[in-house]
């Protein structure tokens, strides 16, 4: 189910086009308490996907963020915490049109991972606080830079293998 929901997230970002806005990662929205700075309606009560720039449409949003929901109810991590509550991984997604190069070595693809791995660091630590038991998984998607850049907290991947979140 992992897989499926990130190749489909893969899949859009070929259909995609329009604005630039370059995100610091210190002011990108959270989706948990910023939910029209993430794009979605004001009923939309918290979500774990931010796409500020409408990059995806708003029904694939909703459908992702749908996906999400089910991942964290029909998985399981393995503290107390996630087994008494009978919750599980918890996989955010953050969309942008064109991530702001923090360290922006060069525009090889591999200084662009690096910065893609560093952005993703720091988002975890903004948005992840909550994630007491290491189950936080998150997507960041660039569109321009042409970049799916995964980070797997460590009991997510203990069960969530980087072949399969790369999938
Ligand atoms: C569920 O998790 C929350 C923390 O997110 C915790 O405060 C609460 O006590 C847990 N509930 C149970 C039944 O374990
Ligand atoms: C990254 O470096 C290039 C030049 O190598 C520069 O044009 C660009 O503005 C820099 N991007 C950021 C976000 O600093």
């Amino acid at each position: 189910m992992y897989s499926y929901c990130i190749l489909l997230v893969v899949s859009f970002l070929s259909v995609c086009s329009g604005i630039e806005n370059q995100w610091k990662v210190q002011e990108f929205p959270n989706p948990i308490y910023q939910v029209e700075d993430c794009g979605r309606s004001a009923d939309v009560e918290k979500s774990w996907i931010c796409d500020p720039n409408k990059v995806i449409s708003e029904q694939d949003v909703n459908d992702i963020s749908d996906k999400l929901v089910e991942i964290y109810t029909n998985s399981r991590c393995n503290c107390a915490m996630c087994i008494n509550n009978r919750t599980g991984y918890i996989v955010m997604v953050a969309i942008m049109p064109k991530m702001y190069r923090i360290i922006n070595a060069s525009n090889s693809m591999s200084d662009i991972i690096q910065d893609a791995r560093v952005y993703s660091y720091y988002l975890s630590m903004y948005w992840g606080s909550f994630a007491t038991c290491k189950q936080l998984v998150l997507l960041l998607i660039s569109r321009d830079d042409g970049v799916v850049y995964t980070l797997t907290q460590m009991d997510a991947r203990r069960k969530l293998t980087d072949e399969m979140v790369t999938k």
